[in-house]
């Protein structure tokens, strides 16, 4: 088993818009800006939502937390949404998902102004995916073309299989890869597909976002073949001082002596999904600044 290195790839990207901001304010400008809403209290999202706040003050950026009540009105978050919408010092809005199931998640991603939608998921932003214009990609998706880039893996051409079709992974990731200069040949699979293996074997690259462990075993795998795990899944684990440990979609321990290269969990693509949100945010100020 290869591991695809996923830190330090973060870490150069980190440089790299570490330096662009530099750039930015030496242009007269301001330090690009994100303001990031959480509504739902559960730890996974307080954790994701702590590590983009962590990224973006080691960057230089202003960052701005709104904590909302579980029991916030839909109207009270929409109504924060409008305001940030038009404050011209914020550069990106990110309202970190699940929402609580009281609100309806669609409407307020279509409500967040399409040029501060760092997180590419309105739909202007995924329609303009779609059809190859230029718009905000979304970060994991974003992240792992940049590892599979970094790691020399080439996809024209390459037969690559995405099991799960979400709207943040799945979905903009099938158009990524489709795009003219990217070139795979993309098969989406779900939770109905008849025969997962039959489609996973001939694989050259296989992309899990399942939010399952387990989801994959080396034996849905040829030889040769590249896995990126997008799973970051709590399991309850009584050694641990937290009580859990964080494992992927993918049984790393079935692939040890085999001759396929895999990002690891933790320290995988989530790393990227961080880092692709900061380079997102630092284009939205530099286009909503004109520098
Ligand atoms: N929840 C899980 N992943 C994401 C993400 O990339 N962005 C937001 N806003 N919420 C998430």
């Amino acid at each position: 088993m290869i591991r695809l290195e996923c830190k330090g790839v973060a870490a150069s990207v980190l440089d790299g818009i570490r330096a662009g901001t530099e750039e930015l304010k030496e242009r007269g400008g301001r330090a690009p800006s994100l303001a990031v809403v959480l509504v739902s209290h559960d730890a996974a999202s307080e954790t994701y939502v702590r590590k983009k706040e962590e990224a973006a003050l080691s960057l230089g950026f202003e960052h701005h937390q709104y904590t909302l009540a579980d029991d916030t009105g839909e109207d009270e978050l929409l109504a924060l949404i409008d305001r940030l919408n038009g404050d011209d010092s914020v550069d990106g809005i990110l309202v970190q998902l699940p929402l609580p199931s009281h609100i309806d998640e669609r409407k307020v991603i279509e409500h967040i102004a399409p040029e501060k939608d760092v997180d590419g998921f309105s739909p202007v932003n995924a329609g303009r995916l779609s059809i190859g214009e230029e718009c905000f990609i979304p970060c994991t998706p974003k992240g792992i073309m940049h590892v599979l880039s970094y790691h020399g893996i080439e996809t024209a051409g390459k037969d690559v299989v995405i099991i799960g079709r979400s709207n943040i992974v799945g979905k903009p990731m099938a158009a990524l890869l489709m795009r003219k200069g990217v070139d795979a040949t993309v098969t989406v699979c779900n939770t109905h597909t008849r025969d997962l293996r039959s489609h996973t074997i001939s694989a050259d690259i296989i992309i899990v976002a399942t939010g399952h462990p387990g989801t994959l075993d080396s034996s849905f795998v040829k030889d040769g073949a590249v896995v990126i795990d997008v799973g970051v899944n709590r399991i309850p684990d009584s050694s641990r001082k937290s009580g859990f440990r964080l494992v992927g979609d993918v049984d790393h321990s079935s692939f040890e002596d085999r001759d396929v290269s895999i990002t690891p969990v933790p320290g995988g693509i989530g790393v990227m999904t961080v880092a692709m949100l900061m380079e997102n945010t630092l284009e939205s100020s530099r286009r909503r600044q004109g520098l």
